[in-house]
């Protein structure tokens, strides 16, 4: 059987992750992997999390199964806090909502769910997107496309590129979007932007399928769902996957959800039935643990004012970071061409330098990226700033 195996290569950021490891430079900087660090470099388990964990320990009778659904009680409040507690499609039972194994778990199921429903369908993925769309998207056998985004060299979004690629798609395709804070670029579509893209895929059919993997990492948890609740209101069916690894800092406790909006209750149910076959038949349940832990903060008051002042802390970290490499790479440069790294959004911007600079600011500088200069802001620090901004006048 295994006979026919041959080795792949290793996936290029855990290749990357290794070589830094091994770097004894102490001048050394990871802007590589995609999680959130403090001023020390931690990625920390936030203090809403230890406290709402003690809680749940101190409760927990059984360890028995829960359900394919997962806890009732997480689905409720993940789908309040994406949609509002009082939007139409909840007030008309259009919503409903399963806890899967993180936001790749919810990716993967509304893939599944698609491919029943829709086999011919093509998924459209942004130009660029993270890396991990098309795996998940296209193990499903669902056909992939790309769409024009984001130009990674001139640092602005392509939206007339994008909604033209768009008009030419068939009626039924699946058009996948960052929510907010899109990985790797930062750079997010404006509100009316949003509005002419839902019109567009009103008009020609198409079906949206939001992900939104960084709540509370752009602007606050409400304006961050501000695109999810414009699309569940004027569209008649659409998908979101949520994450809570990052927002919630609860990475390999793999917690996550998956919205699905219909054009009626009845229909809804329909859609729910479908996705938990489809769960069961991957992997039977969620993890329950970070989704008992998730669902303790969003119900409990104080819990979840703690939690929103460290999301608002982290987010400010790294906006704080975002001016600070843009101000020192001005001096640096002297000039405006990093500018835009002050104005994008969520953990990622692309620097925009080739592979060759990629790979000289990793040889010479010991600084690490991934090879299409995805940044991790996180990994900005006070102290290691200056470094990095005249490392990348030296070799752009
Ligand atoms: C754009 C995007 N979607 C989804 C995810 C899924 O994350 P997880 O499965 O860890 O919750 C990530 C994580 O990096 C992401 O960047």
């Amino acid at each position: 059987m295994f006979q026919q195996l041959k080795q792949l290569s290793s996936d290029s950021i855990l290749g990357l992750m290794a070589k830094y490891r091994a770097d004894a430079s102490t001048d050394k900087v990871d802007l590589g992997v995609g999680v959130y660090r403090d001023l020390h470099g931690n990625t920390p388990i936030l203090e809403c999390v230890r406290r709402a964990e003690k809680e749940v320990l101190a409760a927990q009778t059984t360890k028995s199964y829960v359900a394919a659904a997962g806890r009732e009680e997480f689905n409720q409040l993940a789908e309040e806090l994406v949609l509002g507690a009082q939007h139409p499609a909840r007030l008309e039972r259009r919503a409903r909502t399963v806890q899967t194994p993180g936001g790749c778990g919810a990716l993967r199921v509304g893939a599944e769910l698609i491919r029943a429903a829709m086999p011919g369908a093509t998924v459209h993925l942004s130009d660029p997107t993270w890396g991990n769309h098309a795996p998940l998207l296209g193990s499903s056998g669902l056909k992939l496309a790309r769409y024009p985004y984001y130009d990674p060299t001139a640092h602005h979004l392509r939206f007339d590129a994008m909604l033209q690629q768009l008009e030419g798609a068939a009626a039924g395709d699946v058009v996948l979007v960052h929510a907010c804070c899109h990985n790797p670029s930062g750079a997010d579509l404006s509100a009316s932007q949003w509005e002419s893209l839902a019109e567009l895929l009103q008009r020609r059919g198409l079906f949206p399928f939001l992900d939104l993997a960084y709540q509370g990492f752009g602007a606050s948890l409400d304006e961050d769902a501000a695109a999810p609740r414009m699309i569940a209101r004027r569209l008649p069916e659409a998908l979101i996957a949520i994450s809570y690894s990052k927002n919630l800092g609860l990475y390999r406790e793999r917690v996550g959800a998956l919205i699905s909006i219909s054009e009626n209750a009845e229909r809804a149910d329909a859609v729910q039935s479908h996705v938990l076959q489809t769960a069961r038949s991957i992997y039977s349940m969620p993890p329950d643990h970070g989704a008992a832990i998730a669902a303790k903060i969003f119900a409990d008051a104080n819990l979840r004012r703690d939690w929103v002042v460290e999301l608002d802390a982290m987010r400010n970290r790294f906006q704080e970071m975002r001016l600070l490499l843009a101000s020192n790479l001005r001096d640096t440069t002297a000039g405006g061409d990093f500018d835009f790294i002050g104005s994008q959004r969520g953990m990622f911007s692309l620097l925009g330098v080739s592979p060759g600079a990629v790979e000289r600011l990793r040889e010479r500088h010991h600084i690490y990226m991934t090879h299409d200069s995805r940044m991790n802001l996180a990994g900005i620090m006070p102290h290691n700033v200056r470094y990095v901004a005249e490392a990348i006048a030296a070799e752009r």
